[in-house]
This record gives structure tokens, C-alpha cells and sequence, in this order.
């Protein structure tokens, strides 16, 4: 595996490989690599010749008062999680190498990005799509592989590769959970011992509401508002959302046929833990 930190030398690499037709996997990760990130990486192998990781810190999809600094790092642990997934280059650009001055030109994300995780992280969503356009042209992906359990970030990506015409097919990639449902993620381990037990819930409260719905429940309101009160009475966190909408539209239904979504945010005093679940009615 290579290591690469510089800008042009990723995209002048890229642009080789694309001359000889070679197939690019790329996978964009912000690090702290776990198992639902090796399932992307697993299947980038699987379906390309060859795959690209990114690890990358995102400093423009941070909000001033969110976890940046804290964020959890591992760069070491990561190069060998990323050898041992078969990556041929991992790409490791320092905030400078990606933004060397305050950006010219940043891309707003006009749809999807105001309810849910981007109602409660204002400009979220327009960080994530300025470093994926930034990321796609330098890494030239025919296929770009993301974790499911930000579903709200699968569709709001669908809608950049649509607007902008970007040549690359988008794979949404199954969660990975621990035993008790909880999804893994690069945050969990901020959680404390007890913080992690309660953690539980999240996956509990998404397959209650599942339950419901398929039961033919459509009180949507008194069923959010019996989920989240039990959250709040057993657990340390306090629900950011928990919300039921059509996806990928991310809308209110209005009929009970089709793809919906159950998404849930959940703050406990360590972190802010997200999932959801996707099913058909
Ligand atoms: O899902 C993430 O880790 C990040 O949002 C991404 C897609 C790598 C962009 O920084």
C-alpha cells in the first residue's frame, strides 16, 4: 500500500490510472477505521482493480461548538486496518494540503440538508459536499462506497453526483452493529462505560418503531413522543431527533406504501450517536 499526502500527486496518480482503464474503488473516511468501514473497503475490493482510502478529518463539516479536536484519531492502527483490507493507496492530505487558504468556492447543499442531522449541525451538509467534489476530482472514483448509517449523507451525496455529473456510481453499504444493535461507529468509543450500555437503545427504539409502523400505527406523534421519553428516563442522552420520513426524499408520508426511514440522534454527555433503520411498507 502507498501512502500519499500530496494533492497532485493523488490526482496526477489518478488520472494514470484512469489512461490504462483501471477501475477506481474509493472509499472517503474521516479515520478511527472500524468494522463497517472495512465492509466498504471489503466490497470496494471486491468490485474494483483498484481502491483508494482516504483518511481525512474534515474540518468544514464541523460546526464551532462540535467535536472536531476530540475527534478520534489513529493513524497507525488505521494503515494496517487499511493493508490488511487490501487498499492500494491511501490518501492523507493534512487540513493545509486540502485547504491551503479560506475557500473560494464551497458547495450548498439545497435539499436534505436542513431536517434532521443538518437542522441540529447547521452547514453539515455543505462541508461533507465541498470535500467529497474536492476528493472526486482528485481521486477520479468510477465507485464510491458509504456506510448506510448516515443515511441523510447516501442521499444527500446521490444529489451531488446527480447535479454535478460526476462519472461515479454511489454504493450504500450495510451497518455494521455490535451484539446489542448499536451501530459501530468512529464515536463509540468516546462513550463511558455506562454511556455505552445505554447506548443500546438507540437500535431498540428504531426496531420498536419498525414494529409499530408495520402493525399499522400511524399515530406518529404519541409513538415519538412514548419512544423518546423512555430514552430520556433510562438513558443519560437526550434525543437530538427521532424522526419517520419517506426515503430517499427525506419528506413527511403521507401514504403508508413505499421506502421509509426511522433516524434517530441521540446526545449523550460524551457523544452524539446517530442510526437508522430503512424499510419497506
Ligand atoms: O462519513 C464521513 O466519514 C465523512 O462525512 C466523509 C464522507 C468522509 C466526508 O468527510
Amino acid at each position: 500500500m502507498k501512502v500519499i499526502h500530496s494533492k497532485t500527486e493523488m490526482q496526477q496518480l489518478a488520472l494514470q490510472l484512469k489512461k490504462q482503464q483501471k477501475t477506481i474503488g474509493f472509499v472517503p473516511t474521516m479515520g478511527y477505521l472500524h468494522e463497517g468501514h472495512r465492509a466498504l473497503l471489503q466490497e470496494a475490493r471486491d468490485e474494483n482493480e483498484v481502491v483508494v482510502l482516504s483518511v481525512f478529518v474534515n474540518p468544514l463539516q464541523f460546526g464551532p461548538n462540535e467535536d472536531l479536536d476530540s475527534y478520534p484519531r489513529a493513524i497507525e492502527q488505521d494503515k494496517k486496518a487499511a493493508e490488511e483490507e487490501g487498499v492500494d493507496y491511501l490518501f492523507l492530505p493534512t487540513t493545509e494540503e486540502m485547504y491551503p487558504h479560506t475557500p473560494s468556492v464551497t458547495v450548498h447543499v439545497q435539499k436534505r440538508a436542513d431536517i434532521l442531522c443538518g437542522s441540529s449541525r447547521p452547514g453539515h451538509f455543505d462541508g461533507v459536499a465541498t470535500v467529497l467534489t474536492k476528493l472526486f476530482q482528485l481521486i477520479q472514483p468510477d465507485n464510491v462506497y458509504f456506510g448506510k448509517k448516515d443515511a441523510q449523507q447516501v442521499a444527500v451525496v446521490a444529489g451531488l453526483i446527480e447535479d454535478f455529473h460526476f462519472p461515479v456510481k454511489l454504493h450504500a453499504v450495510q451497518t455494521v452493529r455490535e451484539e446489542d444493535g448499536l451501530a459501530k461507529s468512529s464515536r463509540n468509543v468516546k462513550l463511558s462505560p455506562v454511556e455505552r450500555k445505554e447506548a443500546g437503545i438507540l437500535y431498540q427504539t428504531l426496531s420498536i418503531a419498525r414494529e409499530e409502523l408495520i402493525k399499522g400505527n400511524h399515530h406518529l406523534k404519541q409513538l415519538v413522543i412514548k419512544l423518546q421519553e423512555r430514552i430520556e428516563k433510562e438513558t443519560s442522552g437526550k434525543v437530538d431527533y427521532l424522526e419517520i420520513l419517506t426515503y430517499p426524499e427525506l419528506e413527511a408520508p403521507s401514504v403508508w406504501e413505499g421506502t421509509f426511514i426511522i433516524a434517530i440522534a441521540v446526545r449523550f454527555p460524551s457523544a452524539r450517536l446517530i442510526d437508522n433503520i430503512i424499510f419497506e411498507l
